[in-house]
């Protein structure tokens, strides 16, 4: 299996929950890396441009509130197949269909404030990882 970057966001509701530790201790236990971290609050701009392929959605103007609503905390991770590692370790997007011990099962309230993003493709992650670091300021060890 191929070594791969992902990029995370632990996102506001969680970051509020005080579980930033208990996730980033999950990623470490499934053999991820934290390569690259740092807590931001974003602006309009920066969420709305991150979410800007669901800004036809009915949910996108929800969506870039809740992400402003509060720091975050982003980081990429690096590990074998870790694009969907993470997807696994996060669960469902709605928490309410996250399997049993997944983070979102165990620390999100709702499909709106679902704890956790991580990319869905090989594609996206470039783009995520690129979108929020320099090269200079991911760590690959
Ligand atoms: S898709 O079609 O698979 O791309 O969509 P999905 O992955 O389900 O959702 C994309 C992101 O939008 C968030 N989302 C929502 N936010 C607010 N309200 C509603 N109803 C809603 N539905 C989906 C979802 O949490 C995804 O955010 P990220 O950060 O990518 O996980």
């Amino acid at each position: 299996m191929a070594v791969e970057r992902t990029l995370s966001i632990i996102k506001p509701d969680a970051v509020a929950k005080n579980v930033v530790g208990e996730i980033v201790s999950r990623f470490e236990k499934a053999g991820l890396k934290v390569v690259a971290s740092k807590m931001a609050h974003l602006s309009d701009k920066e969420a709305g441009g991150f979410y800007a392929e669901h800004a036809e959605r009915p949910f996108y103007g929800d969506l870039v509130a809740f992400m402003t609503s509060g720091p975050v905390v982003v980081q990429v991770l690096e590990g074998e197949d870790a694009i969907a590692r993470n997807r696994e370790l996060m669960g469902a997007t709605n928490p309410k269909e996250a399997d049993a011990g997944t983070i979102r099962a165990d620390f999100a309230e709702s499909i709106d404030a679902n704890a956790v993003h991580g990319s869905d493709s090989p594609a996206s992650a470039a783009r995520e990882v690129s979108y929020f670091f320099a090269a200079t300021e991911v760590h690959s060890r």
